[in-house]
């Protein structure tokens, strides 16, 4: 062989070499092995699971929900803050889940504090807006790394020091605490406010731009009842009253987008703007139909808070991105186990 083509065919050799050592490299760095220590999205998920090991076939966190299907019915007030078609006069159609944040499927309702709503909402121009929300007015801790010490403290039966010591590095938690021994429960999914929480930029027709975040306000009013109450009435007593209730009548919400001002904190979903922020009412949704998960049209949806239409972005908000990511890997999972997830009759025999 001549000298100069074996020179090229080393080069070859040295090139592919490369290309594969710096593929593995960046597998390597993605799947946190470069770094032990670092917070990586399976990590992220593994601490949601209870000592006795995650539901397999379920969702690694609101593990117990149930199905709705619904419109969204846009009122227009919203096309100044965001071009995105959702806003524009209409009514769309919307897949959702009301669900309650457990690692559990077969949670007694009554021991949930948080509950929550996920919502997928698609327009003619093929875009479609996830969201998923809860009925906490602003969010236990400030960072996603937070919330990975505050699952692993709670974690530690062996360590009762373990969240004492988490409280005193994270005073934010107090705020959640208070609520979460104050704030009084209500009987159905259908009278409870749902929050946001994360902060996003809306870009309207024009490219100016806003920080917001959003909620959902029911129509129903509030009955509150206490936690004997609840217990009395079963153990899956809100997926039985939603399903009647919705039967009877459909149930609303009006969408409320509250826009920042300078100075407010939108990365941190711990702080809660002030009350005086302007907020617009943009349109209502409505839940029209309610379908248990098995059979449901939201079992195999991943509300993944980063799928945004055009005209609505993630912010410097930490969480989105680390939700996505965490919700994609318990979505493999889940789907990966899906023989072991409970069908209907019906389905086995698909
Ligand atoms: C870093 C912080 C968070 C982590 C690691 C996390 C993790 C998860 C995971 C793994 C799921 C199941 C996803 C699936 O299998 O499809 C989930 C579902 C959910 N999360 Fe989060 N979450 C976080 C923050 C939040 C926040 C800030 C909110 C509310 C503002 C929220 C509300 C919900 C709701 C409502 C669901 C149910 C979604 C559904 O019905 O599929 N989460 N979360």
């Amino acid at each position: 062989m001549p000298l100069g083509s074996t020179r090229s065919t080393i080069g070859s050799f040295l090139l592919i070499g490369a290309v594969v050592g710096g593929a593995a490299a960046a597998f390597a760095y993605t799947g946190g092995w470069l770094s032990p220590g670092r917070l990586t999205p399976p990590k992220l998920v593994d601490a949601l699971a209870p000592p006795t090991g995650p539901a397999l076939g379920y969702r690694r966190n609101h593990a117990k929900g149930i199905c709705f299907t619904g419109t969204f019915e846009a009122n227009g007030a919203g096309v100044p803050l965001s071009k995105a078609q959702v806003f524009a006069p209409g009514r769309y159609p919307v897949t959702g889940r009301f669900n309650l944040a457990t690692p559990d499927p077969k949670v007694v309702d009554a021991t949930v504090r948080v509950r929550g709503i996920s919502l997928l909402l698609r327009t003619p121009d093929g875009e479609e807006w996830r969201t998923a929300m809860i009925n906490v007015p602003f969010f236990p801790v400030a960072t996603p790394e937070a919330f990975y010490e505050l699952l692993v403290a709670s974690g530690r039966k062996d360590d009762p020091e373990a969240m004492k010591r988490f409280a005193s590095s994270h005073p934010e938690i107090a705020a959640f605490g208070a609520w979460a021994g104050s704030a009084p429960y209500t009987q159905s999914y259908a009278e409870e406010r749902y929050n946001g929480l994360n902060s996003f930029i809306f870009t309207n027709a024009s490219g100016n731009e806003h920080a917001v975040r959003w909620a959902l306000l029911p129509a129903a009013p509030p009955i509150h009842v206490s936690v004997e109450d609840m217990k009395a009435r079963g153990s899956d007593f809100l997926e039985r009253e939603i399903g009647e209730r919705v039967a009877a009548a459909p149930q609303r919400w009006d969408l409320a987008v509250t826009v920042a001002e300078q100075g407010d904190p939108t990365a941190d979903p711990s702080k809660a703007w002030p009350e005086s922020r302007r907020t617009i009412n943009v349109g209502v949704l409505q839940v029209d139909k309610v379908v248990p998960e098995p059979d449901g049209p939201c079992r195999d949806v991943n509300f993944d808070p980063a799928v945004l239409p055009s005209g609505m972005r993630t912010s410097d908000d930490p969480f989105p991105a680390a939700r996505s990511a965490a919700y994609s890997v318990s979505y493999n999972r889940r789907t990966s186990e899906a023989d072991l997830y409970p069908r209907t009759t019906t389905e086995k025999m698909r």
